[in-house]
């Protein structure tokens, strides 16, 4: 054992403290338990670097429009008091956000997973596609159990974060694969944050006018994506949190920098 890890002298290395109420002895949580386990537990969460340190402190919710405004304010409420109250008093077991790209909704994701995590559950940050990815060459390749591992792993997980859902060219086998790990996890009660840019009316998306222009990816809807029964089950699980309208933040950036 190297000195970093030396024996803490509350508990020992056990990790539980001895400590008497009222005459009863007993043991709780020592804080060395925690200290060590949180930033393994957020290391192991494969966040990407970009995103590592995302948080809701440095989150800016102060746009120039008051309009997009009240939508990033809304959309950091919902998602903190999510982070604050799970697994208890949420009607839904999870966060979908969606919206346009650059809008913050991984950043956002990534704040939640952050907190979860360091209220003690583990979580894993999944990027969709390559997701999808691993698990289709995972049937060709010689190292197909391992690629398989990983999808195993968004199933069971006990916090999933799915970047990204939908993007992602359909297929039945897409469609079914995404269908099975919303429903596994829907069964048993294991919570999804999801994002998208994918649209949607139950999240306050409007039709898509007729003609095709704006953003490619804004020009699907999110049943075109994943089918219908992983979408309603999604929106069963998931409180929707709606960016759409927000300006990019990449672009805003790029101008103040100008
Ligand atoms: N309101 C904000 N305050 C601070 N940083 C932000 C804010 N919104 C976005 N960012 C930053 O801008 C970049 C883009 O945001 P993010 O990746 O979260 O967008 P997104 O909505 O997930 O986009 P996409 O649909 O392309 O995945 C990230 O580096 C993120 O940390
Ligand atoms: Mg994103
Ligand atoms: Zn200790």
């Amino acid at each position: 054992m190297d000195e970093l890890e030396a024996v803490c002298e509350w508990c020992g290395g056990s990790g539980w403290k001895p400590v008497t109420r009222e005459g009863i002895g007993g043991v709780l949580r020592c804080d060395c338990y925690n200290n060590g386990r949180i930033p393994r537990m957020t290391a192991a969460a494969n966040i990407p670097p970009l995103y590592r340190n995302a948080s809701f402190e440095n989150f800016n919710t102060l746009p120039e429009n008051p309009v997009t405004h009240r939508h990033l304010q809304h959309a950091v409420t919902v998602a903190m008091s999510f982070a604050r109250e799970y697994p208890f008093s949420t009607k839904r077991q999870g966060l979908l956000f969606i919206g346009d790209p650059g809008t913050g909704k991984t950043h956002l994701a990534v704040a939640v997973l952050k907190r979860l995590i360091q209220r003690g559950f583990a979580g894993l940050f999944f990027d969709y596609q390559n997701l999808l990815e691993r698990l289709r060459t995972s049937y060709d390749a010689a190292a197909g159990s391992a690629l398989r591992e990983a999808y195993q792993q968004a199933l069971d997980c006990e916090v999933l974060l799915l970047d990204d859902l939908g993007a992602h060219r359909v297929s039945d086998w897409v469609e079914d694969t995404v269908t099975s790990l919303i429903t596994h996890r829907y069964n048993n009660n294991k919570p999804i944050i999801a994002t998208t840019n994918l649209r949607d009316p139950e999240a306050g998306d409007p039709p898509l006018p007729s003609g095709i222009g704006g953003d490619a990816s804004a020009r699907y809807y999110l049943t075109e994506r994943i089918g219908m029964r992983a979408r309603s089950r999604l929106f069963e699980m998931c409180r929707a949190v709606s960016t759409r309208g927000v300006e990019d933040y990449r672009i805003r950036k790029g101008r103040m920098l100008q």
